[in-house]
């Protein structure tokens, strides 16, 4: 193999070129070429496939940082679809016009679905990204303990239902530990808690934090090395009686409560409380917005004024629970040293994985008591349940303890080899080095995507047809 293509696909991490380095550092080790896809598969439905060389020379173009967050090839939430079959022809062709011979998605379990038709026609590999921390396995057999059960509302006429377990959970077992991108988006969130906390004390408040991570709860389990009192995760429904009763006590005793809370989290009847639009992206994800809000509504209903008028802290619950959301700031910057070493490691190993011969595997992050964290692969097909559909990894319910709402002593377990040592060094000195440096308030900021753009090719023949019946190129 001579020549690979290289995608992002699906919400960006911090930790993607980090990735996309680490994939390229090989390929220059192996003599092979690296050409990144712009946009994601949004790239392959775009008659001018535009592309970029990532290693002439088999040495790494400048723009290609590491430590830098985003992806410098970009991303998209484009949906390839296993059942139209004209347009994986079409996108079949192209990746061959390009040269290309296998093919790295950089993604989490949606790009892992669309991953599987285009693997059926050229040899395809996936590295592992996701804040959510939702692509893997709590064991190897889980992907069988999924039934189908007919919902006349969803619009297949089914849903998946999870059935009861009979594996025993081990921390050794987990297929894929943590992606790339968790570490960090956990280390703003936990920052932020921290620094709430102390504004929540002076104003006699209540904050309810909301983080990221879609149905996962992995971020707002992590979010507990900011010390919240009380953590919601979407696997756990609320439990709004027992959720009151502790808040009003840690109020009386400390004045204060943080609470974190995940975006995906649902009430009692198992209704997501952020998905009131219902609404989807193109992938057909549910967009999740509004969670803490409904949390601080039901908590304002619940608590009263009277409460907080008898304390003498406010004149109202509304005004003394407020809400922030740590939002896309979660997502973005540089990423921390655990992300940038496992992410680039993982990007290698994806190239040699092609390079092996191998075909519709993942390259996993493996962590085990004996040998801690090293690479490895694992069959995509093992990823599916009996009807072929990959479900975003859902949190072990041992992971987390509902009475303490915090996680459990398991939990605890899971996340100490991650983020012990997540921090380097000169992750601190950058923020040291470079926020308050003077040149930031006199140079604009030079966005790497400037550079990049110089360097996209697109697919002869292919655009001069589209300029043709267009009249225009279309844009990249
Ligand atoms: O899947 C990653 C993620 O950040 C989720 O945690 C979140 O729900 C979603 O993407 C947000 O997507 P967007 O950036 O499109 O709003």
């Amino acid at each position: 193999m001579k020549r690979i293509g290289i995608l992002t696909a699906g919400g960006d991490t911090p930790a993607l070129n980090a990735t996309i380095a680490g994939a390229v550092v090989r390929a220059n080790q192996l003599k092979v070429e690296i050409i990144g896809l712009i946009k994601g598969f949004n790239c392959l439905f775009n008659p001018r496939v535009p592309h970029v060389h990532l290693n002439p020379l088999y040495q790494e173009i400048p723009e290609l940082d590491p430590t830098k967050g985003g992806t410098l090839i970009g991303s998209s939430r484009d949906y390839v679809d296993p059942d139209n079959k004209e347009g994986l022809d079409i996108l079949e062709s192209r990746l061959k016009k390009l040269g290309i011979e296998g093919l790295i998605c950089i993604g989490g379990d949606g790009t892992l679905n669309g991953l599987q038709p285009i693997a059926e026609r050229l040899p395809a590999v996936l590295a592992p990204k996701t804040i959510d921390n939702d692509l893997g396995l709590n064991y190897p057999s889980e992907p069988d303990e999924w039934a189908r059960v007919n919902d006349t509302s969803a619009k297949s006429g089914y849903r998946y239902k999870r059935t009861t377990s009979n594996a025993v959970f081990d921390l050794d077992q987990i297929v894929n530990y943590a992606t790339p991108g968790y570490a960090t988006a956990v280390f703003v969130s936990a920052q932020g808690v921290e620094r709430i906390r102390t504004t929540a004390e002076s104003h006699r408040r209540i904050a309810i934090i909301e983080v990221m991570g879609r149905h996962s709860g992995y971020i707002a389990l992590g979010t507990a090395y900011g010390r919240p009192d009380i953590i919601l995760i979407p696997e756990q429904s609320l439990d709004l009686e027992h959720l009151v009763e502790r808040v009003k006590h840690l109020y009386d005793l400390q004045k204060n409560v943080v609470i974190v809370c995940a975006e995906g989290m649902v009430d009692a009847q198992g209704n997501e409380l952020g998905a009131e639009t219902r609404s989807t992206d193109p992938s057909g994800n549910k967009i999740l917005s509004g969670a803490s809000e409904a949390l601080g509504r039901k908590l304002i209903q619940m608590m009263g004024d009277k409460l907080f008028q008898n304390y003498r802290r406010a004149q109202s619950a509304r005004e003394a629970i407020f809400i922030r959301k740590v939002g896309h700031t979660q997502r973005g910057g540089r990423p921390i040293l655990f992300d940038r070493f496992h992410a680039a490691q993982l990007g290698g190993k994806a190239v040699e994985l092609l390079l092996e011969g191998q075909n519709n595997v993942v390259a996993t992050l493996q962590w085990s008591r004996s040998r801690g964290f090293h690479v490895s692969s694992f069959g995509a097909n093992r990823f599916h349940d009996r009807w072929g559909h990959i479900h975003a990894r859902y949190m072990h319910p041992s992971v987390y303890d509902p009475h303490l709402m915090k996680p459990s002593r398991t939990g605890i377990e899971y996340l100490l080899p991650i983020f012990t040592h997540a921090i380097g060094e000169d992750d601190m000195e950058h923020v040291r080095q470079t926020l308050f440096a003077s040149g930031n308030l006199t140079q604009p900021y030079h966005s790497p995507n400037t550079d990049v753009n110089k360097r996209i090719r697109y697919l002869e023949g292919e655009i001069e047809a589209q300029v043709k019946s267009n009249g225009e190129a279309v844009a990249a």
